[in-house]
């Protein structure tokens, strides 16, 4: 008897836990991990996770990364406190291992031997990593431009690269169909209800770290929404434990190009056809299959949805390095181009804490001299 079943965030359907469900087998909706009633819960302080034996987990030594105070940028932007949570500095350089090291891990207790995943880079990184690791095969997914570094690290822990031409969607509709071909897992993090689980430590952590001066504001670049959902999970999993006296608003940020969040928050006319390229690769989403429940976590959180030029990520990436010694990638910088505008919209105020996601590492996306 499994301690967990999948249930649709639209329908409420529920379904048995395994690696091939991804989504509702009524009306298509995402799918969440929800716990039995009897689940400790966070009630201990550590999450709970969707396999049996933490003991046999598929880690790497995954999240414990700092919340470094941002001194510099919170002058800048004349606010009281800004830290950065350095998820750069997990094993792949990227917060997806928080996801991924759940999700393989449930792989590994269900005897899965091969995976596919596809990605824009930092995802097929880790999965290919935590596959590794687990002696999993696995088969990325990537668009043909994605940065080098990102393709080479793929390779070098033995996953089976395809690179396919064409937008991020044509990666993913490569991979669908060499799963279906041959009966694989599509190990997807846009689609696991495991990873989205995984990015939950995220708040865990934080709120342990933050304890003495809790942020009213969590700022994360979205594309599928991983470090909004699943942190707002985990927010709500310690609020409802006792541990934590309030949640921030999660405010989600986008890149111009393709913001197909931030134009439903606003209400404005936007679809795919309108997506451009963004240096914002980690963020160039066009179709998120969650774009329902990042927003439904914005209204829950009181946060809002922007989006912001790639000039203006450019910038704040160039600030971080030289004001703080921190060379984030333009996905991530893109979250400071976002605070700034939440800061002159009057959302963020003077006397506010806030906590950035500092996502993934510059080394892996540099851009050309
Ligand atoms: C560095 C970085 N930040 C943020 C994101 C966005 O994650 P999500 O698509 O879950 O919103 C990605 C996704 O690839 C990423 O690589
Ligand atoms: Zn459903």
């Amino acid at each position: 008897m499994s301690h967990f079943d999948l249930c649709c965030f639209a329908c409420g359907a529920t379904h048995a836990s395994d690696m091939y469900t991804l989504a509702c087998e009524r009306c298509g909706g995402p799918l969440d991990v929800r716990y039995a009633a009897e689940t400790t819960g966070a009630s201990g302080g550590e999450p709970p996770m969707p396999y049996h034996d933490r003991a046999a987990a598929v880690t790497l030594g995954e999240g414990g990364t700092p919340c470094v105070e941002l001194r510099a940028v919170a002058g800048m932007l004349g606010i009281r406190r800004v830290y950065g949570k350095a998820e750069y500095q997990n094993p792949t350089g990227s917060f997806k291992d928080r996801g991924t090291a759940a999700m393989m891990s449930v792989a590994a207790e269900l005897g899965v031997t091969a995976v596919v995943e596809d990605s824009s880079g930092n995802a097929g990184a880790s999965v290919a990593a935590y596959a590794a690791r687990a002696g999993i095969e696995a088969h990325v997914f990537a668009p043909a431009d994605a940065p080098a570094a990102k393709l080479s690290q793929i390779r070098v822990f033995g996953a089976h690269t395809h690179l396919i031409e064409g937008p991020r969607q044509a990666a993913e509709e490569a991979a669908v169909a060499y799963c279906e071909a041959r009966g694989m897992v599509y190990a997807s993090h846009n689609l696991s209800a495991y990873f989205l689980e995984g990015t939950k430590t995220f708040a865990y952590e934080a709120a342990r770290q933050l304890a003495d001066d809790s942020p009213q504001h969590l700022v994360t670049p979205v594309g599928n929404g991983s470090l909004a959902t699943g942190p707002w999970k985990g927010y709500v999993e310690l609020a409802d434990a006792g541990l934590i006296k309030y949640r921030p608003r999660v405010h989600a940020v986008q890149a111009r190009a393709v913001m197909p969040v931030a134009a439903a928050y606003e209400g404005s006319a936007w679809s795919s056809a309108d997506a451009r390229r963004t240096i914002a690769g980690g963020i160039s989403v066009a179709t998120p299959p969650r774009k329902a429940q990042v927003l439904d976590v914005l209204r829950q959180s009181g946060g809002e949805a922007l989006a912001v030029d790639d000039g203006d990520i450019a910038r704040w990436q160039r600030l971080l390095a030289k004001e703080e010694g921190i060379y984030a990638e333009p996905t991530s910088a893109a979250a400071f181009a976002g605070l700034q505008e939440l800061v002159a919209r009057g959302v963020v105020g003077a006397g506010d804490c806030v906590l950035v996601a500092i996502t993934g590492s510059g080394l892996k996306d540099t851009p050309p001299a």
